[in-house]
């Protein structure tokens, strides 16, 4: 993993254009680069299979052999030869966070065919991850499609929890044999065994070349059959299902009407099944995924790791909701760089911080562990949320409770803590340096105006108002921002560092002058080169620089007439430019992005092109890739159209540079 082997090198290329209405449905890049397509939804990984059809009648079966739907974060492993890494070769881990069901299946969610088990398991099995193997064969990139690292986890893979929260009762649920006509309850979990990862948004990765997926809106994919979830009045599991956002009707996925695991009138522990960091071992096909409890329970967006001088370990993880927290995670253990082994249960055990922002620049970690007071005076273990036998058993509740251990310490809330990214320590910079995209908020400033959600779990997920605040400076923050903070001393292990806002986000042509940016320590030259809003996506490649990706409705329409589509931007801490690097197609999100060690390889995600399409009219606002592009990635398979398909592109520069340069 090349981390901070590179030199800084600065941005090389000039911004293009915002692509505003009509949004073009096709990636654009600056000129002297190509833009290719890797992978889409439906597209074969492993041996077993099928080439994607665009009818959508393939089935579950298959999915489990394709690339799955709206990719999302992901990461370039590197194959090595005699010590060194590839570059034109690897195994690529890429989260398929969500689906939409009118393009999924063919007649929609409930169609002619209404809504059973067959377009549940589908669904199920296009959420997850995908691993496949990628190469460069003749100047081209191409999926290997009968490599024996291909391989898909979906919400129905076996995997097992670890760490503190592990074996505890609130992570014991019914156990299920899990075929294609049903789930037929068998018995009850231990705590250890758990089935599926889902709604898998950012991710990770560690330096000992493990991947972490990042468990995010998993709540959506629960409901009741009876209509109704228990009350936060009616004691924990309530105060979980509300703090959490469970509830009788979920996202409107109708899994639990088709299979009892997601029914939490049925199995109501089953929600603190998900909420994880997920680890997963990309180069053993045979490797068990690992939920690591000690990372704690929420909604987990992206997971960043830094290693300091010191060999000491830390994640950056936010929590994406409006007005939840940013996390970090220290692993107890060090860091070894010559014994991979010796590495794999370092995410075992550390201590959990949550982050409070204060209003003179300077900020606190606040430890999530039983003697911690609150701000109430009282420590987490004499907290009634948290009582136990022993502080193992108060930490496990900390952990599968995160959310409410941090409102009882009054961490400040966030802006929707999207994804974190660390700066790389080069020549000439050697502090640690993270920075968190703020997404958006629209629930920010009221006369109640709390300073944490109720720390009895009687919050509901989301709904709070707080006033703004320093780091949170927007009552209605269409556009987002961009923290960032230094730890003090260098070290990981700082309970104490100081911050600033990189980049307010904003339209610099608008007459909305509450919105207009640029307070932060970016410069807008050319004008409108840093036009962006909603800024999600965010990666420090190993030259020094940001990509900044976005989420926002990616139509080119109101809020968004001058900044159109959505887009992967670079920025230069050292220069303060911000280039507009690439544009998505029609109503897209640009997310995950990954480079090979080399840094002449880019592979950037596009999710969701043609959201909002129907079953009736797939096309109805994108069908990219195929409104792109006539082939495959192997430049013979015609590159079947009718749906839109969220997918991968690979970046190359035209003269074999570094990307960006
Ligand atoms: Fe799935 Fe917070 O984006
Ligand atoms: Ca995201
Ligand atoms: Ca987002
Ligand atoms: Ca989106």
């Amino acid at each position: 993993i090349p981390a901070g082997t590179g030199q800084q090198v600065g941005i090389g290329f000039e911004s293009i254009a915002a692509d505003t209405l009509p949004v073009a449905d096709v990636v654009r890049v600056p000129d002297g680069y190509t833009a290719e397509l890797l992978v889409a939804w439906g597209d074969p990984i492993t041996p077993a299979g099928a080439a994607f059809e665009s009818s959508a009648t393939q089935d579950a079966d298959a999915q489990e052999e394709q690339y799955g739907a709206h990719t999302d974060g992901m990461h370039f492993f590197p194959f090595t030869s005699r010590g060194k890494a590839l570059s034109d070769r690897g195994v690529l881990c890429a989260n398929n966070e969500y689906t939409q069901e009118e393009i999924l299946h063919p007649d929609g969610l409930v169609g002619a065919s209404g809504y059973g088990i067959a377009k549940c398991r589908k669904s199920q099995a296009a959420h997850g991850i995908s691993i496949l193997e990628v190469r460069k064969l003749a100047g081209k990139w191409q999926v290997v499609k009968d490599s024996p690292y291909g391989r898909r986890l979906t919400a129905n893979t076996p995997m097992i929890f670890s760490g503190p929260a592990a074996g505890h009762d609130l992570l014991k649920f019914n156990d299920y044999d899990i075929t294609p006509s049903g789930s037929v309850k068998t018995g009850t979990t231990d705590g250890f065994k758990v089935y599926g990862t889902q709604n898998n948004c950012a991710n990770g990765f560690t330096p000992w070349g493990t991947y972490l997926t990042c468990e995010e809106n998993w709540n959506g994919y629960f409901g009741s059959t009876t209509g109704s979830v228990p009350s936060a009045a009616s004691g924990e599991t309530g105060k979980l299902y509300n703090r959490y956002g469970v509830t009788a009707s979920g996202f409107g996925y109708l899994w639990h009407t088709a299979d009892e695991r997601f029914d939490v009138s049925k199995n109501p522990n089953e929600p603190n099944a998900f909420g994880w960091v997920v680890e997963v071992d990309p180069f053993n096909p045979e490797s068990v995924p690992v939920k690591r409890t000690a990372l704690g329970r929420f909604k987990h967006e992206s997971a960043q790791h830094v290693v300091d001088a010191a060999n000491n370990v830390a994640l950056y993880m936010g929590d994406d909701e409006r007005n939840e927290y940013i996390y970090k995670f220290v692993c107890s253990g060090k860091y070894n760089a010559t014994n991979r082994a010796a590495n794999l249960n370092l995410l075992d055990s550390g201590t959990l911080y949550v982050a409070k922002f204060n209003s003179d620049l300077t900020g606190q970690w606040i430890p999530l562990l039983p003697g911690t007071l609150g701000s109430n005076g009282i420590a987490l273990r004499n907290n009634p949320n948290f009582s136990g036998a022993n502080d193992a058993e108060v930490l496990a509740k900390i952990l599968i409770k995160a959310r409410m251990a941090a409102d009882a310490v009054g961490a400040t809330m966030m802006d929707r803590p999207e994804w974190t990214a660390a700066r790389p320590r080069l020549n000439g910079y050697g502090k640690i340096e993270v920075y968190c995209t703020l997404t958006n908020n629209n629930r920010r400033g009221s006369s109640a105006s709390p300073t944490s959600n109720a720390t009895d779990g009687s919050t509901t997920a989301g709904s709070a108002r707080p006033a703004v605040d320093a780091a949170n400076p927007r009552a209605n923050n269409i556009y987002g921002h961009i923290i960032r903070w230094q730890e003090n001393a260098d070290t990981v292990l700082a309970t104490g560092f100081t911050w600033n806002i990189f980049a307010q986000c904003g339209d610099s042509v608008t007459t909305k002058t509450p919105y207009a940016q640029y307070s932060g320590d970016i410069v807008d030259n050319p004008a409108g080169s840093a036009d962006i809003g909603a800024p999600d996506g965010l990666w420090f490649d190993w030259f020094g620089r940001l990509w900044v990706q976005t989420d926002q409705i990616g139509d080119g329409s109101g809020d968004w007439i001058n900044i159109g589509a959505n887009s992967l931007s670079c920025a230069d801490p050292n220069t303060k430019e911000f280039r507009r690097f690439l544009t998505g197609p029609n109503k897209c999100e640009v997310t995950g992005i990954t480079m090979t060690p080399d840094g002449k390889t880019l592979f950037v995600g596009i999710q969701h092109p043609g959201e909002e399409s129907t079953a009736a009219n797939p096309t109805q606002f994108s069908n990219w890739p195929a409104s792109q592009w006539s082939f495959a990635s192997d430049g013979v398979t015609p590159l079947p159209g009718g749906r839109p398909r969220s997918g991968v592109v690979v970046i190359t520069r035209n003269d074999g540079g570094v990307i960006g340069a």
